[in-house]
């Protein structure tokens, strides 16, 4: 058994996510009650890689649960991809004296954070911080709820105008590589259809059906489309379903919309349940896991294990919702 550690450096890294903050907050108050110091590194990272840190107290986490973003300020870093820039990070961490390093952020930060494992002896603990929802070893990242809820706020008003012109709307939403925010906004959205990268579909089966749709009556159609469904996403779904249909098909990209705003609240509840466990198992000894929720418990998973897993959607499920979707 180690000695327990003194000083816990934070980070965020990769896409920021709302829920972060509260997820920080929780941490330094978790860690300054144990009688620990904190220091929080700027810009993920990158400020690891420049020595960029200020100490965090209590009082300086104050009045940010309720803010989007991440007050540390996140990137995405290229020069942490190589081993000499790993090994860079790791002297600067050695040099202010950081004893356990937690860092809150999608699948390319826990991969940054499996590799610098290798060269820095301290301890190491993820923490799943994304949009996306699609990390292994989680059933939840923080800051899904809150963009699920965004999306979901664009998709009901562009539903308005869609019905008020008799008109298709092919809605995007983020999600390079899993389609869980559009899953979850295209059922609690009412869409016609769900174009996910799990699961490709043809365009011109896509267009039979809207015509279908339409034929019978159907007023408003509203696609959701996942960025990463096809290249192109939404702007080339729509002009290639306008040729098929010959109806005016208009793509709406919500972008970057859904990064930010304030936290829904299950975010920032889980933001701080996986902040102050990520510090007790710090306390504990553990080093290279991550710390997330799996159905409903606290779980930790060792980096090698989390894998690039994208979570499957299951096929009678998708069925179902088929159904739904259209009648
Ligand atoms: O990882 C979160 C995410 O918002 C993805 O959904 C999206 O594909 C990507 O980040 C966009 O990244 P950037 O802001 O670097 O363009």
């Amino acid at each position: 058994v180690g000695t327990q550690p003194k000083t816990i450096g934070v980070l965020t890294s990769g896409g920021d996510a709302p829920g972060m903050n509260a997820c920080i907050r929780a941490i330094t108050r978790a860690a300054v009650y144990r009688g620990l110091c904190v220091v929080g590194y700027r810009f993920g990272y990158k400020g690891l890689l420049a020595g960029d840190c200020r100490p965090l107290d209590g009082r300086s986490v104050s009045n940010i649960i309720q803010r989007g973003g991440t007050i540390l300020g996140s990137s995405r870093c290229a020069e942490f991809e190589s081993e000499e820039g790993r090994r860079k990070a790791a002297e600067n961490l050695r040099r202010s004296k950081v004893d356990a390093l937690l860092v809150i952020g999608g699948e390319g930060t826990m991969n940054g954070a499996r590799e610098l494992t290798e060269q820095w002896d301290g301890q190491i603990i993820g923490i799943p911080g994304t949009i996306d929802n699609d990390l292994g070893g989680t059933d939840w990242t923080i800051g899904f709820f809150t963009a699920l809820d965004t999306a979901l706020d664009s998709i009901d008003k562009i539903r308005d105008t869609a019905e008020a012109f008799d008109r298709v709307f092919l809605v995007e939403v983020m999600g390079r590589l899993a389609g869980d925010i559009a899953l979850g906004v295209g059922i609690a959205g009412g869409a016609e259809e769900i174009l996910i990268p799990e699961m490709p579909e043809d365009i011109e089966t896509i267009g039979q059906r809207v015509r279908e749709s339409k034929e019978r009556g159907k007023l408003s159609y509203i696609i959701v489309v996942a960025e990463g469904f096809c290249k192109g996403g939404a702007i080339e779904v729509a002009k290639r379903l306008s040729e098929i249909t010959s109806l005016t098909c208009t793509p709406c990209v919500l972008g970057h919309t859904q990064r930010g705003g304030s936290p829904a609240a299950y975010d920032r509840i889980l933001g701080t349940r996986l902040g102050i466990h990520a510090v007790e198992a710090a306390l504990d000894g553990a080093t290279g896991v991550m710390v997330g929720e799996i159905d409903g418990n606290v779980a930790l998973t060792r980096f090698e294990d989390l894998g690039t897993r994208r979570r499957a959607i299951d096929p009678a499920f998708w069925q179902k919702v088929n159904v739904i979707l259209r009648s």
